[in-house]
Parts: C-alpha cells; structure tokens; sequence
C-alpha cells in the first residue's frame, strides 16, 4: 500500500466543505456545506496545498479522499449513533444552546459526552496521519473541542490552532454543563485559541481561572505541565475582493435587476438570509415586519420582505418547531397583507448558488439581520462587500460583526417597538446617510478581510505564546 501522503498544513473541521448525496443507485454526488465556517475557509483553502479532515455529511463508511479546488478532503465516518449522539446530540443540543445564551434550554446526556469523546479522538487520529513532521494543525468550532489535547498526546511535534466559529459562554452558564473541566482541558492541547470576539476569550480564560488547575496572566494559560497557551480574538471576514468582482459582473447586475423586476419593481426590497435556526432572531424579525404592516407603516405595494432560510439540522426537534412557526407566521403574514398578484413576504426555504445570494444582496435596499446571539454573522459583512455606495444594513447588537459595523443601524431585536422604528429608520434615511454609512463599513470589511483574518491567526499561532510583533 503507498504510504499516505502528508501535509504541512491540516484543517480539522465537523464538516467538510462539501456534503456527499448518494443517489438511489449508490452514485455520489457533492453539494456545497451550509453555514459560514465553510464560506470562510474555503476562500483560505484555495491556493493552499493543505488537507482538509472532515464529516462528508451521511452516516456511514466515509468516501474516499480526494481533492478539489486544490483541496485535499479527507473524509471522517460518522456512524448513526454518531450523528445522533455526538452531532445532533452533544454538539447541537448541548453546546450549540449553552454557546448561545441557552435561547432554547441545553440537554445533558451522558451517552452524547462518551459519543463526542469518541468522535473527537476519531478525528485526532486522522489529523495524526495526514499531518506532515512539524506541520500546522487549525481545529475548527465547538464540536472538536477535544482534539487539540487528543492530537498534542500523538503527535508532540505539530503546532495546534482551535477557532471558535460561535461565541464562548459567561462562565456561569457554562459551568452548568457537566464534563467541563474535561472541554478545558482538550482546548488547552492547543498553543493558540482563536475567539471571535474579546469578551468570548475574556469568558474563556474566566473558566479556566476559575475551574481549573492554572495561572492565568493576561491573555496566556500557564499549565502546571510548564506550557502555556494564548488565548486572543481574532474576528473572522469574508472574502472581500472575491464578492466584489462578483458584484461588479455584468451577469450578477442582469440577475439583480431581475430579482427587482420579479418582485414586482417595488421601492423597498427588505432581505433576510439565514440557516433557519433559533438563534438568529427570525421570529422577532417577522413579528416587527408584520406589526407595520398591520399599522400602516409599511405598505405592502411599495415593500417586499425576501427572506432566505436555508435548511439546518432539521431532525432536532428545536429546529422542527422553529420552522413550523415560521412558515405559520410567513402564511399569516403574507394571508393578511399580500396584494392580488405579489406577496408581502417571500421565504425561500432552501440553498442557492454563490452567484444568486450576491444578486439578492445586490438588489436588497436593507438587509435585516436580528440573531439573538451570533458568533460573528459573514451575512452582514457579505452584503457591506455587495455594495457600493447605496443599501443599509440593520444589525442586532447581539452579533460579533456588531463591534466592526457600527455604522449599520444597530438594535436589540427582544425590543420589538424599536426594532420597528430602526427598520423604518434605515429604509427612509437619505441616501447620503446612506453613502456614508456604507463607506465606513466597506473600509472596514475591505482591510480586515478573510484573507487579513486567516494571516493573523496563523501568526498568532506560529507566535504563540507570544503576542505577535505589530498584531492585535
Ligand atoms: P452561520 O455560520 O451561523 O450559518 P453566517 O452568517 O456566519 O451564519 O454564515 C452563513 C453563510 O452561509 C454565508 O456565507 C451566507 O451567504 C451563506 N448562506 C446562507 N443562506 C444560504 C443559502 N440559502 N444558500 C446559499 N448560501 C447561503
Ligand atoms: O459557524 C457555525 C456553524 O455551526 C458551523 O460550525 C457549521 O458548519 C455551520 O454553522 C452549520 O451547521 P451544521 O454544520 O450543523 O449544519
């Protein structure tokens, strides 16, 4: 048998960049991941020889490796018992709710931890054979937590990267979940911990203080073992340069124009894109936009609302009853208020094409983004990259792209009367408020793009555990 070929760089992520679809007649065929971990990394993996180690999205024998876009997939098996217990169970039933402010309450179950536990050191294993002597190794989100300790165990030489996609729990919260020493533990095999946000990383190093067995100094873990471990924000972006020559292409224009004139010409196009999942405030979102329309604020000749929800983990029943009461409240919506002809609300429950989503961006005066919490949101910083000087961008303060877009037009969307005076605020603003709304946040999007963000984690790790020179 050849030996297994090597690589200095390795991602580790649940996901690979692509899920399998076997067919009836047991042929594969591959469609894209959803969420924003795989938008981002698949622009840092292009051009890089790296190996990518990762679940192909079916239970089962994993297919064989193979490479695209200059991406060398490694695929992972996950058994039944593994999809319900470590990634339906562990990972989005516990984690997923105590990373996000418990919106919806956190299960603990015992066979979910021995399932991740499993998992993890499955992944470890793998990421042991592909990585070259010396190689960097980026673990990616809340569902390998324990693979940087895993790996460090077989394979001391490598240097070890984890970024947190969501944000990290206020220690009270995630103190409720039992085996959290254990997470800490796995996390601290790593040199550098990469969080979106300050406070994530603040939260972080508040419970390793305070849970665990180690001297915290500033931004570095010191472990009784003699290591030490960093642990910085480092806001992911999107890739800047990449949307914007799509949005410049004649094409994308022809297909935006289009979109407008489908939805009948309105005079304000509203636009809301998200995995439909309980987190990003799409509940509140409807209710602001049915309440003025029954007001009279809005009416529903001149405005559309188009909101994209793209499936996520549907067999949980969280997500189930959330899509039920979405599409009760989109049929209420668009029952009470859509004209003869055209529809106040258009919800389109599925995943479109790179060039689609930037025609919508495109041809969106206002894009309505409300989670409740959210890692960071690319959405918000894809449509900023979408436009040039026209559109605006209501944001929920609970979101980490908050922090660099603060010219967007920021709300608490558990407020539902000012979420509703935000919205109408940023539809009726004159366009040069507008302009310079825009501005300021293109400035921002165009420096610290997912390029800008990828060279500063890796710097941060080769550093680690010292500050890089010049670096955040
Ligand atoms: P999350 O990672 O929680 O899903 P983000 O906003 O950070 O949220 O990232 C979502 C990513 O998925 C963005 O790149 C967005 O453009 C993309 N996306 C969202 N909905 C769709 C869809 N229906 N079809 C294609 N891409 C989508
Ligand atoms: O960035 C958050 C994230 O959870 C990623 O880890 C994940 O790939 C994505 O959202 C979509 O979720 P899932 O992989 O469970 O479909």
């Amino acid at each position: 048998m050849p030996a297994q070929r090597t690589f200095d760089l390795v991602i580790a992520a649940n996901r690979l960049p692509v899920d399998a679809v076997t067919g009836a007649d047991g042929k594969i065929t591959w469609r894209r991941s959803p969420g924003g971990l795989v938008t981002a990394m698949e622009s840092v993996m292009h051009g890089r020889e790296g190996a990518w180690v990762g679940w192909a999205g079916e239970p089962g024998k994993a297919p064989r490796a193979f490479t695209q876009n200059s991406m060398h997939l490694r695929p992972v098996r996950l058994d039944q018992d593994d999809v319900v217990d470590y990634y339906e169970g562990q990972s989005n039933d516990c984690l997923w709710p105590i990373y996000h402010d418990a919106i919806v309450p956190a299960k603990f179950r015992r066979r979910w931890r021995t399932a991740y536990e499993r998992v993890n050191t499955r992944f470890a294993e793998q990421v042991a054979k592909v990585a070259a002597p010396g190689a960097t190794v980026w673990v990616h989100d809340y569902q390998l937590q324990l693979v940087p300790a895993l790996l460090r165990k077989l394979r001391s030489d490598v240097r070890i990267g984890w970024f947190n996609h969501i944000p990290f729990p206020p220690v009270e919260l995630f103190m409720q979940m039992p085996g959290r020493e254990g997470i800490l533990e796995g996390l601290l095999g790593a040199d550098f911990l990469g969080f979106q946000r300050k406070p994530d990383a603040a939260n972080f190093l508040r419970a390793c203080r305070g849970l665990l067995d180690v001297t915290v100094r500033g931004d570095v873990v010191h472990l009784p073992d003699g290591r030490s471990v960093r642990a910085s924000a480092v806001p992911i972006s999107v890739d800047y340069n990449g949307l914007r020559e799509l949005a410049g292409d004649p094409a994308v224009q022809q297909r935006a124009a289009e979109i407008r004139e489908q939805l009948g010409d309105p005079k304000h196009i509203l636009l809301g894109v998200d995995r439909l999942d309980y987190t990003k405030g799409l509940r509140h979102r409807l209710k602001a936009y049915g309440e003025l329309l029954q007001s009279g604020d809005l009416d529903p000749s001149e405005t559309v609302f188009v909101q994209v929800a793209t499936p996520s983990r549907e067999r949980l029943a969280a997500y189930r009853e959330l899509r039920g009461q979405v599409e009760l409240e989109v049929g209420r919506i668009n029952g009470e208020h859509s004209p003869i002809g055209s529809t106040a609300l258009t919800y389109l429950h599925r995943s479109f094409p790179r060039t689609e989503m930037v025609a919508l961006f495109a041809a969106a005066d206002v894009l309505i983004v409300t989670p409740l919490r959210d890692g960071m949101n690319l959405v918000a910083k894809e449509y900023v990259a979408c436009h040039a000087d026209d559109g605006a961008i209501v944001l929920s303060e609970f979101t980490g792209a908050a922090d660099e877009l603060s010219r967007a037009y920021l709300c608490n969307p558990h407020d539902i009367d000012k979420l509703k005076q935000t919205i109408l605020q940023a539809m009726h603003d004159p366009p040069g408020e507008h302009r310079r709304r825009m501005r300021s946040m293109r400035r921002t999007v165009m420096t610290n793009d997912v390029q800008h963000w990828a060279e500063d984690f890796l710097t941060n790790l080769q550093a680690a555990p010292h500050k890089p020179k010049g670096h955040r």
